[in-house]
């Protein structure tokens, strides 16, 4: 494959999908027309998966139920969309990808990461983001920008401690792999995420020209 597959990463109002916008911006006016994309969700199937996720439910959701809607989501995501527009040699950017699920099902849920593992191979193979940019707020921060852009999903009713979870998974994913993953503090003004992201967008666009 010969296109480069971005992944924007971090817990809610951590501002994945206003730097997403921003950084594409930044790419297109430099000639590089991104494919934007988000999970769950994606192409109009796994959309409908989405919606199965975020919504509420009379029943309680089985944690493996959850992981399993969320790979077959992704499986759609990459058939239809992704793996073509990478055979293409487009550069693809994805709001969340599998990082969020060891996150939040594995982190959040406490589900063993190595079943999450055995799905990421039986459904990616040998595909990984090239790149994981990790937008990092403490909490609190996150949940209260998150409240105050709209009413909060399945996901972000969920406590303080779950969050704390999804943060350190993050975290120590990016430890663990410094070539790939980009940690941003994305506590401050929209302007200084930017300035923090700047020598991101350089290097994608220097690796798109390679
Ligand atoms: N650096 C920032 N400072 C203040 N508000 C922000 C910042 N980044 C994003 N926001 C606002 O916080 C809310 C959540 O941002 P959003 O991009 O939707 O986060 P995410 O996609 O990570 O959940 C939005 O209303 C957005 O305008
Ligand atoms: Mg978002």
């Amino acid at each position: 494959m010969t296109g480069m597959f971005i992944t924007f990463e971090g817990p809610e109002g951590a501002g994945k999908s206003t730097n997403l916008t921003i950084f594409a911006e930044a790419l297109a006016r430099a000639g590089c027309p991104a494919l934007l994309t988000r999970e769950p969700g994606g192409t109009p199937v796994a959309e409908q998966i989405r919606g199965v996720l975020l919504a509420d439910h009379e029943e309680p959701v089985n944690p493996d139920a959850e992981l399993l809607l969320v790979f077959a989501a992704r499986a759609q995501h990459l058939h239809a969309l992704i793996r073509p527009a990478l055979e293409e040699g487009r550069v693809v950017i994805s709001d969340r990808f599998t990082d969020a699920t060891y996150a939040y099902q594995g982190g959040g849920r406490g589900i063993d990461p190595l079943r999450i593992a055995a799905l990421e191979e039986w459904v990616q193979g040998s595909l990984r983001p090239d790149l994981v940019v990790v937008f990092d707020v403490p909490v609190e921060v996150g949940l209260e920008r998150a409240r105050a852009r709209n009413a909060l999903d399945r996901f972000e009713r969920e406590p303080t401690a779950f969050f704390e979870s999804v943060r350190g998974t993050y975290l120590s994913r990016a430890a663990a792999d410094p070539t790939r993953y980009r940690v941003i503090d994305a506590s401050g003004e929209l302007p200084e995420v930017l300035e923090r992201m700047q020598p991101i967008i350089d290097e994608v666009l220097e690796r798109w020209r390679a």
